[in-house]
């Protein structure tokens, strides 16, 4: 059994490796009352080679329809389960028990996200110790998953220029908490990045070419370093701000990041093809941003459909697919 483990741990380590190469997944969210059957989806996601997922809560039938594809897998708990998973271990191993051991040995399951964007915010609290009772169940159970937490860029309250990146007041004790842990692990925060809504918000700085990958001037010098796209500055803004709080030993994925294409300023299919493929393009060119160069950027593009029970507007339409699983547009996978 101990030989099993360290061989597993070995194939897990080399497949990690290769898929470093294959540095893009997608998010499959599952908010609409006409999507396709797991099964269809995953058979889509086959075929078009996608290496990795992520989910944004678990369930039974995405799960079961992954056995035996190979296709990683990122499960998040519902945000509504962090106050019980962080007061109660027992609720922590009854999660383990439901939503990994079923699935773990067909499943690849590279992480669970403890929680989506919820820090800082009333359910920050509860972040720490849910990571924390996870990871114990699992240990428990002697699997070793790692566990994180994903938030988004209103941790930091100063993002631009990247470097004076810094953790927002409200957000720093919960973020040393949890990074605290997350370096203990070796484990990355998981982030969500989204150029499209720092441009939505201040179109007359920040332009359009930049926050798609199409800046063709000089660039953006900050320091000695210099940013030719608005993903790595923000990226690096994380970085920066982690290094201040003394944690630049803890590294990130991007666990969302895209482009809608309808239902606001800049939402257009063209806008969303061409921030989407230049992304995967800079992603799988494995240089890293300015201020980790050659370290790969793994990132997770939101969404694999168009979700018709999200809020009306610019939520609805952030899918590669829609529900019939025609391409909304061409994504260079
Ligand atoms: C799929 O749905 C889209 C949007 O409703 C539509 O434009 C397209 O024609 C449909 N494709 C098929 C094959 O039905």
């Amino acid at each position: 059994m101990e030989n099993f483990y360290a061989l597993a741990f070995i194939l897990s380590c080399l497949l990690n490796i290769y898929q470093g190469v294959l540095a893009i997944g997608i998010n499959y969210g599952l908010q609409g009352d006409n999507l396709p059957l797991p099964s269809d989806a995953i058979a889509t996601l086959q075929s078009r080679n996608v290496p990795k997922i992520r989910l944004f809560e678990p369930n039974e039938d995405v799960l079961t329809a992954l056995k035996g594809t190979g296709i990683s897998v990122i499960i998040g708990t519902r945000n509504e389960d962090l106050e019980p998973l962080a007061i109660d271990s027992s609720a922590a191993s009854t999660w383990i028990q439901t939503n990994v051991i079923p699935y773990y040995t067909s499943v690849n399951i590279i992480c669970i996200a403890a929680g989506n964007e919820v820090v800082p915010g009333d359910l920050a609290q509860y972040v720490p110790a849910a990571m924390q009772n996870l990871d114990s169940a699992m240990t428990a159970a002697k699997i070793a998953i790692p566990v994180s937490t994903a938030v988004s860029m209103q941790v930091l309250s100063v993002s631009s220029p990247p470097s004076q990146g810094v953790l927002s007041p409200d957000a720093a004790p919960i973020m040393n908490q949890i990074t605290t842990f997350l370096a203990s692990r070796r484990s990355p925060l998981l982030i969500n990045v989204y150029p499209y809504y720092a441009r939505a918000g201040d179109p007359a700085n920040i332009p359009l070419d930049y926050a798609l990958f199409e800046d063709t001037a000089t660039g953006v010098p900050d320091g000695s370093l210099t940013y030719h796209n608005l993903f790595d500055a923000m990226v690096d803004a994380v970085y920066a701000a982690l290094e201040k709080a003394g944690r630049g030993d803890v590294g990130v994925v991007v666990s969302e990041t895209g482009w809608p294409t309808d239902g606001g300023i800049d939402a257009s299919i063209e806008n969303a093809k061409t921030y989407v493929n230049n992304l995967i393009e800079h992603v799988s060119s494995g240089e890293g941003t300015p201020r980790r160069p050659g370290k790969n950027v793994e990132t997770y593009i939101f969404s694999l459909f168009k979700e018709d029970l999200k809020s009306e507007g610019i939520e609805q339409h952030w899918g590669l697919y829609y529900p019939n699983l025609t391409e909304v547009y061409h994504a260079n996978l």
